[in-house]
């Protein structure tokens, strides 16, 4: 299938949004097949200036009529008002919808658009606007193949796309990957003043800390290694490393990321249950 032909619509030109039209065109993907609708011209000028060619609109109808793939990227408390609207109005016949928005049902936007609308969610993370990203795809029962690799076409355009059978997993997945870039800025934060305290001065605790984050993720990706295997290997018996896991275990390090990922998994799925939109 070629899917250059396809034309890509956004709702909402945000972060989100910003970040699949770099991607989507990075991929390849036609400029003047992208079209952007934001009610907010600041909003639209930092779309337009990824790329002259970008077709960008003030009204969702403009987009919602000729796109065949809608992407829905507002805010989640506004996506009620704005999804009751593209229904109401004209749209594109097959168009397929995807929605970003956090904490949103196949269930809401299957009241909003029809049982027969082919619908698909797609939970990114913050990683997605430098295209590292990876997102958990959840489809409803009307999307056939062809559509599931549309949908998996725009959603690895800012990283990775990985399908879930259920989407009830969609809340575990906000838990790790949706939520999960805040937990390793933690810890970066709190190596860096750590570092600052232990006498580093400023720029090189960040240095450390930061180059030492990528390189671990990266050692682990590039080499597939389980990340035990890799701390049983650099970790010596009385050495420096096992004095400062010693501290962490003490602590309950691994209690305190099962109760922190339960908690995100908990209010993800709180928020689902809302009346939509709320
Ligand atoms: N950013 C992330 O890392 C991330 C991760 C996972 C999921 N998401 C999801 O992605 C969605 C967008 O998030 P974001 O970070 O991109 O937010 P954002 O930067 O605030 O983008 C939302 C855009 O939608 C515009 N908008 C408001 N009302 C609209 C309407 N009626 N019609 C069309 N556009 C409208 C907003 O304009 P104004 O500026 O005028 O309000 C804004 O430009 C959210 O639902 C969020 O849950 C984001």
């Amino acid at each position: 299938m070629t899917f250059e032909n396809l034309t890509i619509g956004l709702i909402g030109g945000g972060n989100m949004a910003r970040a699949l039209v770099r991607g989507l065109l990075h991929a390849g993907h036609p400029a003047g097949r992208i079209q952007v609708a934001d009610p907010d011209p600041a909003q639209l000028e930092q779309v337009v200036a990824l790329h002259a060619g970008l077709g960008i609109h003030a009204e969702n109808r403009e987009v919602a009529r000729t796109a065949d793939v809608l992407v829905l990227a507002v805010k989640p408390q506004l996506m009620a008002g704005v999804a009751q609207q593209l229904a109401a109005g004209p749209r594109r016949a097959g168009q397929l919808i995807l929605s970003v928005a956090a904490g949103i049902t196949l269930d809401s936007l299957r009241g909003w658009f029809g049982a027969a609308t082919p619908l698909v969610r797609v939970m990114p993370n913050q990683p997605a606007t430098i295209g590292a990203g990876i997102s958990g795809l959840a489809a409803s029962a009307s999307v056939g193949e062809a559509e599931r690799q549309v949908a998996q076409y725009v959603a690895s355009s800012t990283g990775q796309a990985v399908w879930l059978q259920d989407e009830s997993l969609m809340d575990a997945v906000t838990a790790v990957s949706g939520s999960g870039p805040a937990y390793f800025y933690l810890l970066m934060e709190h190596m860096e003043r750590a570092a600052v305290e232990l006498g580093l001065p400023a720029e090189l605790a960040a240095a450390l800390t930061r180059e030492t984050a990528l390189g671990a993720a990266r050692l682990v990706i590039e080499t597939k290694a389980e990340p035990g295997r890799l701390r049983a290997a650099v970790t010596s018996p009385g050495g420096t490393t096992a004095a400062a896991l010693r501290v962490f275990e003490a602590a309950k390090l691994d209690a305190i990321v099962r109760q922190a990922l339960a908690a995100a998994r908990d209010r993800s799925a709180e928020l689902g249950r809302a009346p939509a939109g709320k």
